[in-house]
């Protein structure tokens, strides 16, 4: 059955949801605060870069299945359903900032005239939906008709579309059998295709996404950890995952050492997750986190000692080139970039610092030089850093690059670079969890 659905939010979450659920026949208008944003958007373009987006928001847009606005009267009363795909940014204290929901709650609760089911997809604190639907059913002249529900989003940037169109598990966290019917309607696709889904109470519901960012957080770190340990022991820890990796009830993804998680949502979402915890008293789990985030900032640090070590232990005055910008290969996205911190981290021991990213664009700073190719980040370099595992930087050829450096030495602090190709090439590589320098 067509639905006809309100998406709230629309930056890379709400965005591709709106265009997935227009994928899936649906009648979708997404609603915005940014004028700008919308007008993009409503041209079946896309303001961020993101596989596969452009072409869905083209399509639907086209056929006048989707549309943007930045009118809540347009999709109060029409939609039979409401997502809210707001950010939920780190507050000072690492809290999640609910003040977004907040304000679409407030902007959409007083125009709610008829019965209607409002989906939360946003990562928050557990606790929050219970919340969010007394504040509706205050301000909505529907009060009590209106119904909150939770369905978080385990999308990734890189491959947002895909795991929209084909999530690996759907979560229907609703208190009433109607509301849970509706989400199977919307679902219904999917549904078809056998995902698992997972039907459970609101709290559950805002926990499972929590928890599953959580996990994920641990199992980098806890390589990245092992990684010290073969570092100091003389190990590899490449084939230390794989190995681990074999046995199916550990699995070998997530098990990439290097230089850790960033983005713009494990970090905040484990930060916030702590906070919950300490709130409840569940102090264990908040122990845990601050664990998981102290092994990923020393990654950082770990990375910019290594080049530091290199250089004989100053780099001030130095040359210094950096692959990559990205938090990872495949996104613009700098928000929390590992590459960035250790570019800072280097710049503000007093190197000259370049940076090439294939996608991400970088305000220009004094001495910290965004450039529009590796050879130009290479030129006269002291040392080079690999930080974002793009593809192509592992299609570069060693020998040409060796003839643009001053000295050929390279830091690989994602362990994907061929050693061999580097090393016959007459480069020093040196690799973060690996004992040997090459
Ligand atoms: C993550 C979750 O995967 C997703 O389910 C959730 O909805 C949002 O947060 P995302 O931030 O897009 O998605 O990227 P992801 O591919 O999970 O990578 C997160 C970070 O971990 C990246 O910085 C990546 O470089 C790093 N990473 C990942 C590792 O360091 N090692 C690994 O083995 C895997």
């Amino acid at each position: 059955m067509t639905l006809r659905i309100s998406v709230i939010g629309t930056n890379y979450l709400g965005a591709t949801h709106a265009a997935g659920m227009a994928e899936f026949g649906h009648h979708v208008i997404g609603v915005d605060i940014d004028d700008d944003r919308v007008k993009i958007l409503n041209a079946g373009q896309s303001h961020i870069y993101e596989v596969g987006l452009e072409p869905l928001l083209e399509q639907h847009t086209a056929s006048g299945r989707l549309r943007f606005t930045t009118d809540y009267t347009a999709v109060a009363d029409w939609a039979d359903v409401h997502f809210l795909a707001l950010g939920t940014p780190s507050g000072p204290d690492g809290a999640a900032d609910l003040s977004q929901l907040h304000a679409a709650v407030d902007a959409l609760g007083p125009l709610l005239t008829r019965p209607t089911l409002v989906v939360g997809k946003s990562t928050v604190p557990v606790g929050t939906a219970v919340a969010l639907e007394q504040r509706l059913r205050r301000l909505a002249p529907a009060g009590d008709g209106v119904e909150i529900a939770w369905n978080p989003e385990f999308l990734r940037e890189a491959s947002a579309v895909e795991d929209t169109l084909r999530p690996d598990r759907l979560v229907f966290g609703t208190h009433s059998a109607p509301a849970l019917h509706l989400l199977e309607e919307v679902y219904a696709i999917p549904l078809t295709d056998r995902t698992p889904v997972v039907r459970c109470d609101l709290a559950t519901a805002e926990l499972i996404k929590v928890a599953a960012n959580a996990f994920l957080a641990t199992k980098i770190s806890f390589i990245n950890a092992m990684a010290q340990m073969c570092q100091a022991a003389g190990g590899d820890v490449t084939l230390l995952a794989d190995a681990i990796g074999y046995d199916k009830r550990i699995g070998r993804d997530f098990l990439n050492a290097g230089l850790g998680f960033g983005g713009g949502c494990l970090p905040k979402d484990i930060a916030a997750l702590a906070v919950r915890a300490d709130e409840l008293g569940v102090h264990v789990l908040g122990n845990l986190i601050h664990a998981v985030e102290a092994i990923n900032d020393g990654q950082r640090a770990e990375v910019a000692e290594l080049a530091i070590a290199q250089a004989g232990g100053d780099v001030h005055g130095l040359t210094v080139a950096v692959l990559g910008a990205s938090y990872k290969p495949g996104t613009d996205d700098t928000r929390n970039s590992p590459a960035l911190t250790v570019a800072e981290l280097l710049h503000a021991r007093g190197a000259q610092v370049r940076v090439f990213d294939p996608q991400a664009r970088l305000p220009t700073r004094d001495g910290f030089t965004q450039v529009a190719s590796v050879e130009e980040a290479l030129r006269d370099a002291d040392i080079t850093l690999h930080l974002t595992e793009w593809p192509e930087f592992r299609q570069l050829d060693p020998v040409e690059l060796g003839t643009l450096v001053r000295h050929k030495v390279i830091i690989d602090g994602r362990l994907k670079l061929h050693v061999p190709s580097w090393t016959d090439a007459g480069w020093k590589l040196v690799q973060i969890g690996r004992a040997a320098t090459l």
